[in-house]
């Protein structure tokens, strides 16, 4: 079980450890804008690898410098 708010259970964005969107724009917020960093911080991408593609497309949304 993790201690996500409810109200923040729908941004999840990797299913596997439970990653929300916001973590991951705080993240990129403090400088840690690529994958490895993401996936070394939070869990994400550590799984099925599903969540891929779409974390990519957020770090592009928030100005990561990374290739989608
Ligand atoms: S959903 Fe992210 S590793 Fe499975």
């Amino acid at each position: 079980m993790n201690d996500i708010a409810p109200d923040k259970k729908k941004d999840v964005i990797c299913h596997c450890s439970g990653t929300t969107k916001e973590q991951i724009k705080g993240l990129v917020n403090d400088g840690i804008d690529n994958l490895d960093g993401i996936s070394r911080m939070t869990g994400a991408c550590s799984g099925c690898g599903a969540c891929d593609v779409s974390i990519l497309e957020l770090l592009d949304e928030n100005g990561a410098d990374c290739d989608v």
